[in-house]
């Protein structure tokens, strides 16, 4: 079906998208980031919200204006969290509702096992610099795989510095493996690629490692690439 000129192919669709940079913090004042733009997890929710789907949006940290359009769309529903585990507790309780999970967020792999009641201060360390302990946060996805209805399809993102002879597509393969995840869209980043761009190039495999899509352009041009392999897949899980 049409709605002006646009396709609303997904209509029906309940998705979870997450977006964004968690933040863990250290102490009152200060937290461990990383420089995810959340641009990509959010065009993501616009391309599946325009196409029809309804959508819930976990946004961690997303930088400023880039949540407008999603947070004003009929279709989408925003949800906030900070941490990963907040948006853990966030993204599984929508999953469990969801026809299909997208986790665009770059989750923080560590956290301080301990967070300072009080700001830490030079004084309070003597000098003698700053020794952090930080353990692994959950997986938040190898969870929803756990979970995973056999309806539902679950969507990783990896955002990869491939190293010298190795490839995007290779890293891609092994990491689609070792999450267990239906789709993997991958993308390179670097210290001068990836962050805070507009454009975006994704390769997308499937969970045998099979390439099934491609697209370079615009973080939403990618996106709409991104849906229309999950719309792939569901075709044939479904056939
Ligand atoms: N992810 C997650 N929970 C985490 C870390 C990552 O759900 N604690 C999700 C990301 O949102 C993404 C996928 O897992 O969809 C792959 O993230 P990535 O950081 O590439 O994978 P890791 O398993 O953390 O491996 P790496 O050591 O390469 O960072
Ligand atoms: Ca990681």
């Amino acid at each position: 079906s049409v709605v002006g000129e646009r396709a609303v192919d997904l209509a029906g669709l309940r998705v979870v998208v997450s977006a964004g940079g968690t933040r863990e913090p250290l102490d009152p004042v200060r937290f461990l980031g990383n420089r995810s733009s959340g641009r990509q997890g959010v065009a993501v929710a616009l391309a599946a919200a325009d196409r029809g789907a309804t959508v819930v949006l976990v946004a961690a940290h997303v930088d400023e204006g880039v949540l407008a359009e999603a947070s004003a769309h009929s279709r989408i529903t925003l949800e906030h969290a900070g941490t990963a585990a907040e948006l853990q507790s966030a993204v599984t309780r929508a999953a469990a509702a969801a026809d299909v999970v997208v986790m665009a967020a770059a989750v923080a792999d560590f956290r301080a096992d301990a967070v300072s009641p009080g700001k830490l201060t030079k004084e309070s360390t003597g000098g003698e610099g700053l020794v952090l302990h930080l353990v692994e946060t959950d997986d938040i996805v190898a969870g929803l795989v756990r979970d995973r209805r056999p309806d539902q399809t679950i969507v990783g993102f990896a955002a990869e510095t491939p190293a010298e002879g190795e490839t995007l597509l290779d890293r891609a393969r092994s990491k689609a493996s070792r999450k267990g995840v239906d789709l993997l869209a991958a993308n390179e980043v670097g210290w001068e690629r990836g962050f805070e761009s507009t454009q975006n190039t994704l390769l997308i495999v499937d969970g045998t490692g099979t390439v099934v899509g491609e697209g370079s352009g615009t973080k939403r041009v990618v996106a709409d690439v991104l849906w229309d392999c999950v719309a792939n897949t569901r075709d044939e899980v479904n056939r």
